[in-house]
């Protein structure tokens, strides 16, 4: 694994690039509610997210530079799961970064040091070619899709469910 990317912490400081990022038509087109944000209401809801244990989100960067966001959700420690989510900024998609932005939550996820979790999910738009491509390069299955759960552009999509289970990552050709 190349040493210029990273996981960090977020910080105050990045709440503009955090907005700016979710506020890109093409990362909005792509989540459940495609509504742009103000900062207000991002620091605000950063405020409650922070002390969400179940939550977290990181700062993905490449050679310390703010490149991308990676989001775990509902964490369960019972059940050893969570849900996953992770969008890089415009400037920097198309150059091969993901497969790191996401080896490093992966192994965040499996590391028993770390969430120590057995499975993690997601789901992406059945129009997200490049997400889903993504996906299965990594390892994930499908499992099922949610139909006609997504509304865009005046009418409904799939969303595509997809899994991951520690030993498939920790034992990958
Ligand atoms: C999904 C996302 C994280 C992928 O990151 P990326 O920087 O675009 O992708 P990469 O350059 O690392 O490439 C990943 C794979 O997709 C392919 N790919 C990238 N851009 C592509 C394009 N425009 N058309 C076709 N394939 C493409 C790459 O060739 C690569 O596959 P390969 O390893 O087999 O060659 C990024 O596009 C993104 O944040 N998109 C907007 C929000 C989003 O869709 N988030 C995910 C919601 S589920």
């Amino acid at each position: 694994m190349d040493d210029k990317y990273e996981l960090r912490q977020v910080t105050d400081s990045d709440a503009s690039f955090m907005v700016e990022l979710h506020n890109d038509p093409i990362v909005l087109r792509n989540l459940t509610h495609p509504q742009p944000i103000t900062l207000a209401h991002h620091m605000s809801w950063w405020k409650r997210t922070a002390k969400d244990r179940r939550q977290e989100r990181f700062i993905f960067t490449i050679n310390n530079a703010p490149a991308g966001v990676a989001k775990f959700y509902d964490i369960d420690h019972v059940n050893q799961n969570c849900i996953l989510g992770a969008d890089i900024h415009a400037s920097f998609r198309g150059q091969g970064h993901a497969v790191h932005l996401w080896t490093l939550m992966l192994q965040r996820c499996f590391a028993v040091d770390q969430l120590n979790l057995y499975r993690v999910s997601l789901t992406t738009a059945e129009y997200n070619s490049i997400a889903i491509h993504l996906y299965e390069k990594l390892g994930f299955e499908r499992e099922g899709r949610l139909s006609s759960s997504l509304y865009r552009d005046e009418r409904f999509y799939d969303q595509i469910l997809m899994y991951m289970l520690k030993p498939w990552w920790v034992n990958r050709p």
